[in-house]
């Protein structure tokens, strides 16, 4: 492997995602002609030790030469700027915020292939790829990101101390269909939000620009991957947060990459379905847009997004399935503690003859402080018969609300048919953000109810 390190794409300026890879591998790096040498992302616990130390190694470099220097751009923070610039806009409404709208999982899906290819070049490896971290059986941060001494340990994190909650990985246990999907976001059927109603239940957002300005979080953005954000990072109790809970700093973290991984190689699980792959957007505000990313040698490249295989982006993964393997992961069992704290709480009417049942909050308020929740039915007057239905988690936000997700749906038809009440009690209870949290923000909302949607 005699990888000159740090060369850039001999073309600069525009590349296409297929272009772009293709130049990476023409930087000198040996070319994986056959199909079958596609780079592999693996499942960190199952990543062989000497990938595991280059990708340390070539990290902790990268760490090392932001801290002589800010400004190298063959540095950790250069690479991390890249989501910082882009996704802490301060209003939603901004062309360049790639969350809260369809660009969410393609401008994700290319910053880590841009990040992958600058660690091939800079570790002379043209196979290295990035690990995942398969939440939905590994309920704590892998092993190989909190090693003491690591760089992929080197974050600001106020982890708490448990399992991540089954509903925070949208493991949606008291509903049988979603509970067999493992990630309950795979059973949307289409890609793209035609109507600010449609954003909550869609698996990648709305169209950005759209006529009306819309924005909110699709069902992907909001949980899974908003509440492992902010369990990541928590909050510590003088309530400064870990870098992986604001947008701002999230993608110094390395761990960043390996949650992004798990969610990227979703979104490839949801597309092995023709179907539903063919709601993916081809309208040509899609297809032609490109996105800038730093490159090594202080220049930037731009990558189109018209072809959006991760094939053509120089990876693949191990495996699309969502659990590894058929044990239950831990958690699991623990039943949800409606006996202890509550943010919220409401005994509701559930109207009789509908065949689905949904609850919607409205008015929901984010504070200046992280916030994740878990949102669970019972029969009133009935303490063993406690549901979780879902969790919603928001981003501390300084000021003005980026990201207005203030009307959060939860589709209860299948707890409510278990419960077979015609009252039903809510409660809203906090999931603890730091490892000695003992106070929590307030849930801010206007209201709540059982309503039984059209079909
Ligand atoms: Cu750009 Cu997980 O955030």
């Amino acid at each position: 492997m005699s990888q000159p390190p740090n060369r850039p794409p001999p073309r600069r300026g525009f590349l296409s995602g297929l272009a772009a890879a293709g130049a990476a591998l023409a930087t000198g790096l040996p070319a994986p002609a056959a199909p079958s040498w596609l780079p592999l992302r693996c499942d960190v616990t199952r990543i062989p030790p000497d990938h595991l130390a280059l990708l340390e190694a070539t990290i902790g470099e990268m760490q090392q030469r932001s801290r002589r220097d800010p400004a190298d751009p063959k540095g950790w923070r250069v690479n991390a700027l890249a989501h910082t610039r882009l996704c802490s806009s301060v209003s939603n409404a901004d062309p360049a915020q790639v969350h809260g709208c369809w660009w969410f999982l393609p401008w994700h899906r290319v910053f880590l292939a841009v990040t992958e290819w600058k660690l091939r070049a800079l570790s002379g490896d043209a196979t290295l790829t990035l690990p995942y971290w398969n939440w939905s059986n590994d309920r704590r941060i892998p092993a190989a990101f909190t090693r003491p001494g690591s760089p992929l340990a080197d974050a600001e994190r106020h982890t708490p101390d448990r399992d991540l909650r089954p509903v925070e990985v949208d493991r949606l246990l008291c509903d049988p269909a979603r509970s067999a999907l493992g990630v309950a976001a795979l059973e949307a059927r289409r890609f793209t939000a035609r109507a600010p109603d449609e954003i909550p239940g869609s698996f990648g957002g709305i169209a950005k620009p759209n006529g009306g300005a819309w924005h909110g979080r699709s069902k992907m953005e909001t949980v899974p991957h908003n509440a492992i954000h902010n369990y990541v990072g928590g909050e510590a109790a003088d309530g400064s947060v870990g870098d992986m809970t604001g947008l701002a700093r999230a993608a110094f973290d390395p761990v960043f990459f390996a949650h992004h991984g798990n969610l990227d190689r979703l979104w490839e699980i949801w597309r092995q379905d023709p179907a539903r792959r063919a709601t993916e957007p081809t309208d040509s505000d899609f297809t032609q847009k490109q996105f800038v990313f730093p490159w090594l040698d202080g220049t930037v490249i731009a990558v189109s997004m018209s072809d959006l295989e991760t094939r053509s982006l120089g990876y693949a993964y191990d495996r699309l399935a969502v659990m590894r393997d058929g044990a239950t992961p831990p958690g699991d069992a623990v039943a949800p503690n409606a006996a202890g704290p509550r943010l919220a709480s409401a005994i509701l009417p559930v109207p009789s003859g509908a065949t689905r049942h949904e609850l919607r909050i409205s008015g929901v308020q984010p504070g200046d402080r992280p916030l994740s929740v878990e949102i669970c039915l019972a029969r009133p007057g009935d303490p063993a018969s406690w549901l979780s239905v879902g969790a919603l988690a928001i981003g501390p936000i300084p000021g003005l609300a980026t990201f207005p997700d203030s009307e959060p749906r939860f589709d209860v038809t299948a707890a409510i048919r278990a419960l077979a009440t015609p009252l039903v009690e809510v409660a809203v209870l906090p999931l603890a953000l730091g490892p000695s949290q003992r106070s929590w923000p307030a849930f801010q909302y206007a209201g709540m109810a059982i309503v039984a949607p059209a079909a």
